[in-house]
């Protein structure tokens, strides 16, 4: 097989790329380890940016989100028995889009088929080759036998466990990373949201988030230890304890019913730099984690793939190399910034069992900036719904 861009994992950064290239008359083949179902099955984040929003409707792939996303205009944050509302059109003209991650990699997929883009799945043993040379490519077996695909970009789009950043020979990689001792236990269950916008709550007892995906349909987390398990929460025990994490009027309004899912997901920080090798280029988890508390995971690999388009489009247009040359600190650059906000939000809201006191007043000071200055409002606003595309 041979193509002009071989993607490795058909996630919402694979998927969004293949897309974007195809509009652009690039071909590109998505090689896909799970199964089309499998990836379908990943309950995952909720809240878009407005350039993701964009991206997806410049795609032609944002009709469903438009009819059956919910736009938000601020979000509540509640800590030290204050609730604050955080009103992003009046701090900063911009709105978010709550549309799941499900739904979004849904209309991808429908759109490539319509297009005609293929995406393998079930592809085991995937490997990179040549990525030093013009003529990189990707090896798997695919349904018993043994594939290649030639090409001449490789992007690696495989998340945080995929193999194209391990491709980067480990001398040539610098790593950052901060672990949380804590994860998120999100639960999802077909009640009506306890609020039209989402609630971020710093409880002493640790943090909750109430979010949502549709009028009938709400999300919610708990903060709870590493070593906890799904399966040691019952429906009855997330319920009351999100009651107890709750400003008092929510914990009233709160709608209960059966959990549809419940998963653990743990919280990281994580950066690799570079994101390019040779002819190799990283996008999404592949590159970056973040912990999920200033909803940027999703947004941050639609960042990576606007950058990583242009360039691929002004190679092909033109033989213009500099995009490529600098996508990696392009994209690095904004990716930092996204990693600052999440960690601040992450530790603002959050109980941590080590912290020091000195600690604990600190973030209440932070909490406190937000609650009594329309500029420290500002900044989380303006973070929160997505820093500008900025080009180098
Ligand atoms: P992924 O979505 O991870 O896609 C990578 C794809 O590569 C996958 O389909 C995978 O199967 C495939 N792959 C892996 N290895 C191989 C291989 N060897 N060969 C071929 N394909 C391979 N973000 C938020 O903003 N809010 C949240 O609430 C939130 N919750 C999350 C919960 C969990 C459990 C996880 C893991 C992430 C969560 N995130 C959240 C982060 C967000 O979902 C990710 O940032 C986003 O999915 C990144 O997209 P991606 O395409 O880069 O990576
Ligand atoms: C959701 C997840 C997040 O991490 C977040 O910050 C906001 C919303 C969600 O799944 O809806």
């Amino acid at each position: 097989m041979r193509t002009q861009v071989g993607i490795i994992g058909g996630g919402p950064a694979g998927l969004l790329l293949a897309l974007k290239l195809a509009r652009s008359g690039i071909e590109s083949i998505v090689v896909e380890r799970r199964a089309r179902d499998y990836v379908l099955s990943r309950i995952r984040a909720g809240v878009l940016e407005w350039g993701t929003v964009e991206q997806l409707r410049n795609a032609s792939v944002g009709a469903r989100m438009d009819r059956e996303g919910l736009v938000h205009d601020g979000c509540t944050i509640y800590a030290h028995g204050q609730s604050v509302h955080v009103d992003f059109r009046q701090l900063v003209s911009k709105s978010v889009m709550v549309y799941g991650q499900t739904e979004i990699t849904k209309d991808l997929y429908d759109e490539l088929d319509a297009s005609g883009i293929q995406v393998l799945h079930d592809a085991e043993a995937v490997s990179l080759a040549g990525l030093e040379t013009c003529s990189p490519s990707i090896g798997f077996r695919h349904r018993g036998a043994s594939k290649c695909i030639d090409c001449e970009f490789v992007a690696g789009c495989d998340g945080f466990y995929g193999p194209s950043r391990q491709a980067i020979p480990r001398s040539e990689r610098r790593e950052f990373e901060k672990i949380y001792p804590f994860g998120w236990l999100g639960l999802l269950s077909e009640t009506a949201p306890v609020s039209e916008e989402l609630i971020y709550s710093g409880h002493e007892r640790g943090f909750a988030l109430c979010s949502m995906r549709n009028p009938s349909l709400s999300r919610y987390y708990l903060q709870v230890p590493l070593d906890d398990d799904a399966a040691n929460w019952s429906d009855d025990d997330f319920w009351n304890e999100l009651k107890l994490r709750l400003p008092v009027e929510a914990a009233e309004r709160l709608e209960t019913g059966p959990s549809i899912e419940k998963s653990i997901a743990p919280l990281r920080s994580f950066v690799t730099e570079p994101m390019s090798w040779g002819r190799l280029h990283l996008c999404g988890d592949a590159a970056h984690i973040v912990p999920p508390t200033g909803a940027k995971g999703l947004n941050l690999a639609a960042s990576d793939v606007y950058y990583l388009h242009n360039a691929l489009r002004d190679y092909y247009r033109r033989g213009d190399l500099a995009g490529l040359e600098s996508y990696s600190s392009t994209a690095l650059a904004r990716v930092w910034h996204a990693m600052r906000f999440s960690w601040w939000m992450t530790a603002m809201l959050h109980k941590f069992s080590e912290r020091s006191n000195f600690d604990d007043r600190i973030r209440k000071s932070d909490f406190q900036y937000v609650a009594n200055s329309e500029i420290g409002r500002l900044m989380l606003a303006e973070n929160y719904t997505g820093l500008p595309y900025w080009r180098r």
